[in-house]
């Protein structure tokens, strides 16, 4: 027995002086064209789902609520946060919701079964409470249509309810409401997951949904021209896709899919690989959408309403993990996940992803914001940000107009997984570079050499500050009492030589922001 630990002691060491003798290297060349990265790919998602909304962001009764009857400590940490978007109502929700219930006096609002997700919803946060919402956090609503239970017509009024200006019925019933000003809501989605068997939809067939799409974007477009619309697509259906996108494209701006990475096992490598395995899903994506008309070039005047003005991108409205394995989930269907380091680090490699394909993804927002699959956790008394909240905040916060290819030779962890997963974006005077390189390995540091190749003559990148995220373990999430999740902040005052080499801690995310001087 002795000599198998002392063995197993050898090989564990050996491993680990071999994988530290290896470097990592990231080489960034300035001249190398830029994408520019929308910044609505970081957004978020609400839902009457579960502890979502009620009980989430909004409790009338909660001595922490404001007198909208917004949780003040939840918004304190979702400002924080900085969703530039916000998605709602659903989701599956959506299929059985009429606005018409959540608008007018709340004593007013009729009671009903949420027939999705189970519990009863009383209306009162509806459309009004919903875009008083965004406008406290400064985001963007984003609102979807019910297309199962609903009709093109009822989603037409609402479009009114929001954005019209004239003395018509229901832009009067909003000033009525006390709302004078239009919400002006500009993106719209016609549908949720239509393609979805169990769900209480019924368009799982991609010529039925067309054919029923047409008339919700005719009456909601005659609304309000200028609304920008998602419909829905499915990554693992790309004839669905493709059908939606040859039929429909000079009508709508984004094609919605949803990616949830749902590991297999519970480990981590497996966690890794199925945030990894979407990088398919969005080269597949990128085929069809390279391969639909960029530009409308003859679209009947009789439709009444311009066509799209720029090319159908991706919006990737729901995304996040869905960790079945974990066995960490409670509360509704289980969807109230406890996310550790692991996690975290895992949503780093879907920004990653994201801002590379950053030309084809115009929206993303993850699902969803509190308490279900979310960030923010609650209870009667308080909230608490999960590790996850780290990334998503981080990648808002330092991330730098325009995404710049960088060339990286990693370490592997294994055959599928490299050690590194890093993007570099870049400011418009392009004088600014933010590197984000995440550090996958669990145990190993790594030394990385860095270089800025075609600078001009005497210019050099140096590095001005560096923030490094780790945590006391990967496998622990937060609590109301702990918090796992270190933060360092480095500033660098002395120019240090462009090209040069820096440790990256294991299991770590790394901004290392370097000016031009
Ligand atoms: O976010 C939870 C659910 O996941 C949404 O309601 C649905 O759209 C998706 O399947």
């Amino acid at each position: 027995m002795k000599i198998y630990l002392i063995i197993a002691w050898t090989i564990l060491l050996n491993v680990e002086v071999y994988a530290q003798k290896e470097n990592g290297t990231i080489r960034i060349d300035v001249n190398q064209e830029s994408k520019q990265i929308s910044s609505l790919i970081f957004g978020q998602f609400i839902e009457h789902l579960g502890r979502s909304i009620d009980g989430g962001i909004y409790d009338e009764s909660s001595p922490l609520s404001d007198k909208n009857g917004f949780r003040t400590d939840v918004m304190e940490k979702v400002i924080a946060l900085h969703p530039p978007i916000l998605r709602y109502p659903g989701g599956t929700f959506v299929k059985i919701y009429h606005w018409q219930d959540g608008i007018g006096p709340k004593s007013e609002r009729p009671k009903r079964p949420n027939l999705i997700w189970g519990g009863i919803s009383d209306n009162h946060y509806g459309t009004a409470e919903f875009v008083k919402y965004c406008r406290a956090i400064g985001a963007e609503p984003f609102l979807v249509v019910n297309m199962a239970t609903g009709t093109p017509e009822e989603a037409s009024n609402w479009v009114e309810y929001c954005n019209g200006t004239q003395d018509t019925y229901y832009a009067n019933l909003r000033r009525a409401h006390g709302y004078e000003e239009p919400f002006n809501v500009k993106l719209w989605g016609i549908g949720n997951e239509e393609y979805a068997v169990p769900d209480a939809g019924k368009h799982q067939n991609a010529d039925k949904y067309i054919e029923d799409a047409w008339q919700y974007v005719k009456l909601m477009k005659l609304q309000s021209p200028s609304i920008k619309l998602t419909l829905v697509g499915n990554p693992e259906d790309l004839n669905w896709c493709r059908k939606i996108l040859k039929e429909m494209n000079p009508v709508f701006d984004y094609l919605s899919i949803h990616l949830y990475a749902m590991p297999v096992d519970s480990n981590y490598t497996s966690l890794l690989q199925s945030v990894s395995n979407f990088n398919q899903s969005i080269d597949s994506m990128r085929t069809l959408l390279t391969n639909t008309p960029a530009k409308v070039t003859d679209f009947p005047m009789w439709y009444r309403f311009p066509p799209r003005q720029e090319a159908v991108k991706l919006a990737i409205d729901e995304w996040g993990i869905w960790d079945m394995q974990s066995g960490k989930g409670r509360g509704t269907y289980n969807l109230e996940y406890a996310y550790d380091w692991s996690h975290a680090l895992a949503v780093s490699q879907f920004l990653n992803i994201f801002c590379r394909n950053s030309d084809i993804i115009g929206v993303a927002t993850w699902a969803q914001l509190v308490n279900v699959l979310a960030p923010i956790m609650t209870n009667a008394t308080g909230s608490f940000g999960q590790t996850v909240y780290t990334p998503l905040q981080a990648y808002r916060k330092y991330t730098e107009k325009s995404y710049l290819p960088v060339s990286i030779i990693s370490p592997s962890m294994d055959k599928n997984q490299k050690m590194i997963d890093a993007i570099a974006s870049i400011s418009d005077d392009r004088k600014k570079i933010v590197l984000t390189v995440l550090n996958l390995s669990p145990n190993v540091s790594l030394p990385l050499n860095l270089s800025f190749d075609h600078l001009t003559k005497g210019t050099h990148f140096t590095l001005r500050e560096r923030i490094t995220y780790t945590a006391t373990a990967l496998n622990e999430p937060n609590s109301f009492n702990k918090d796992v999740v270190i933060e360092k902040e480095e500033q660098f005052n002395t120019d240090s030589a462009s090209n040069s080499s820096i440790d990256l801690a294991p299991a770590s995310l790394n901004f290392l922001i370097f000016n031009l001087k």
